[in-house]
Order: C-alpha cells, then structure tokens, then sequence
C-alpha cells in the first residue's frame, strides 16, 4: 500500500507530490520530515556546546541517522532516489547550518563571559609588507643621518618663484609649459621636482644647513614602464660658510652608493646642466647586477644613471637672500622609484603603484 506523502514545511520544500513504498524497514518520507523537524528542535533545545556536539554526533556522526538514512539509498525504487537525495541532503545543510549558527552564538556568549573559546577556527592572518618606495626612502634618511642630514619636508603644491623662479630657471624654459607641468593656477602647480625645498630652507634658516628631502614630485608624463606622471625624489642639500668641493659631493655620493647598493659600488660624474647648479653633473653607480662589466640592466655600459646634482650657482644664493661670496654648497636629487626598481629588480614602474599583493609580498 503506497503511502501518501504530506509535506511538514519545515525547512524542506514541497518539490512534486510522490510516495514511497512502505516496504521492510525503509523509512517514509513523512518521518524523514519528521525526523528532520526533531533535529531542528534539538538544536534549538541545546542548552551548552556540549549537548550541540551531542546533536551534531546523533545525526551527523559517523553512526548517526543521516548516514545511516543514506545507506538506505539503495532500496528506494529507482524512480524516487533523486528526491530522496534531495531531501536528505536538503536535511543535511539545514542541519549543519542551525548547528554552525547556534555555536557562533555559543561562541559568542561565551567571550561575554569572558572566556577564551580555544575550540573557534584561527583567523588567517595576512603579514603586511614596506612598499620599495617607503623602504628606499627610509635607508636614504638613515644614511645620510650618519652624516650629519636632517629629514625636511615642504608641500606638494607650490609656488613659480620656489619651483622654477629662485631655482634660476629661465621665464620661458620649456619645463614650465602646460604640456610639462600640472598648473593649478598662474602662480600655483604641482611641484615638478623636491629641488623647491631647498629654496624653502635657505629662505628661512642660515647657513650651515644640511638637508634631504623626500617627496612626491609630478609631471605631465605618459605613464609607461619607467615614466609615472606622479613619483618620488630625494632632494640633498648642504650649504656651509667653510668651503664645500665637488669632491665632497663626490664622496658623499659615493658613500651612499656603498651603503645603498653594497660595498662594491662606485659613483661616476658626467658633465650635465642644471639651472640651479654650476657646475652640473649626472650621477651613475656601477651597476650593481654585473659589478661593472656590463649587463642587461646597465644596457652594457657597467653603469646607471642614478641622480642629478652640482654646485649650488652663485645666482640662486642670490635669489635666497645668501651672499655668494660666503657660503658653498651642494645639491643633488635622486629618483626613489628609479633606485627601488635597481635594488629590487623590479622591471616596471607601474608595479609600485598597483598595490598587487602578489608583487608586493615577494619583497617581504
Ligand atoms: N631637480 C633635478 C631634476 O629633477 C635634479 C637635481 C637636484 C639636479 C639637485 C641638481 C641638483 O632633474
């Protein structure tokens, strides 16, 4: 004799009306609604989380009633298996998931107790790691601590007369179109170089002073795999009233390079021009890959360009309000995601700005 099917509505969706034969044993799909319903009030019945372990190994456990339900899979006609599976396996998640909802408040209730629940599951934990840009930055203002520089900042707006005017920069030099500078208005810009802070200093403080400068620094570039419309320099700046040679720009230098990039590297200066500085000169390191003899990385020329720098010119003193006759100095600008892609390998600059974790883990 079939038997009818009713459906509880409890948690198991009435599908399509079917019966199940009542043959030996095999249960009907009335009780495994009804059994279902009994394991739902249980878990809501449990009183502590060892009477929801009780639960869970009752119906879920290796002997409990849904494994064993399911051996009976094999003596459902055919015809009626898929629903049957259906519905047990529909039993199933319900199940679990009353279970995993009642022990996260468990949980819960216990931690307001004050108690440490040792049995939750660890939070993963993701270690962060310093971005080349800011680890760059920090060696650099450790180096030249030790010898003697203090970290100074300015804005990243600027004015003309700190950006290009005091800098001796020529009223119509190109670098001070629109199609290379980021105008914010006649007088205001985006600072196109961190050089406008040694204006800054010398303006407010007298000689000696003895600065770097990081920070960020925009131009109207085309973003490609070394050029950033937004990036980073290091600005160095030492004016004194005793003098100051091209050759201690050149050990100062050198020293960083060690320290920088190993014990191995060596500074070469080539002649060069700058508004600012007289005279001028390009920095490059001994490459650093190959040690000199010429690579890939340094185009096969043993060495790479690394910096800008001089002697302050006697005109910008002037500018400054310092009396050329008295002082000497020095000034140098580095290009900080230009050492970090030297340092750490890395081929594109466009790497430092993603955020990719994966690029950003591998340097930790
Ligand atoms: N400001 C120059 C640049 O951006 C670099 C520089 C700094 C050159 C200091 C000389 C002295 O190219």
């Amino acid at each position: 004799m079939p038997l009818c099917f009713i459906d509880f509505g409890r948690g198991l969706p009435y599908t399509t009306a079917f019966f199940l034969t009542e043959s030996e044993g095999l249960m009907t799909l009335v009780e495994l609604n009804a059994q279902q319903a009994q394991s739902l009030d249980e878990v809501t019945a449990a009183a502590d989380a060892s009477a929801l372990e009780q639960v869970r190994i009752r119906y879920l456990g290796r002997n409990g009633s849904l494994p064993a339900i399911i051996k009976q899979m094999k003596d459902v006609p055919p015809e009626e298996r898929p629903e049957f599976g259906k519905r047990v396996q529909a039993w199933r998640a319900a199940l679990e998931a009353a279970l995993t909802a009642k022990q996260s408040v468990a949980g819960a209730a216990k931690m307001d107790g004050n108690a440490f629940d040792c049995t939750l599951p660890g939070r993963w934990f993701a270690p962060g790691a310093k971005h080349p840009v800011s680890r760059v930055i920090e060696e650099t203002a450790a180096i030249f601590s030790r010898l003697g520089f203090t970290v100074a900042d300015g804005p990243d707006i600027e004015n003309r007369f700190n950006n290009f005017t005091a800098l001796n920069t020529p009223a119509h030099h190109p670098s001070m179109d629109a199609s290379d500078t980021f105008w914010l208005t006649d007088d205001l810009l985006l600072r196109t170089q961190t050089s406008p802070v040694q204006v800054r200093m010398m303006t407010q403080y007298k000689p000696p002073v003895r600065i770097i400068t990081p920070g960020r620094t925009y131009r109207r570039d085309t973003t490609d795999a070394t050029h950033s419309a937004n990036f980073h320099q290091i600005e160095g700046l030492y004016v004194d009233t005793k003098p100051v040679s091209l050759a201690d720009l050149k050990s100062t230098l050198a020293y960083y390079a060690k320290e920088m990039m190993g014990s191995k590297a060596g500074v070469r200066f080539r002649p060069h021009f700058f508004p600012f500085t007289e005279p001028s000169v390009e920095v490059d390191f001994s490459c650093h890959v190959c040690g000199g003899k010429g690579c890939r990385v340094c185009k096969m020329s043993g060495w790479i360009e690394i910096a800008g720098a001089g002697m302050v010119d006697p005109r910008v003193y002037r500018l400054v309000g310092y009396d050329p006759e008295q002082v000497y100095g020095y000034a140098f600008g580095f290009g900080v995601e230009r050492i970090a892609m030297i340092k750490y390998g890395i081929p594109d600059i466009r790497w430092l700005y993603e955020n990719d974790t994966r690029f950003l883990s591998q340097l930790a």
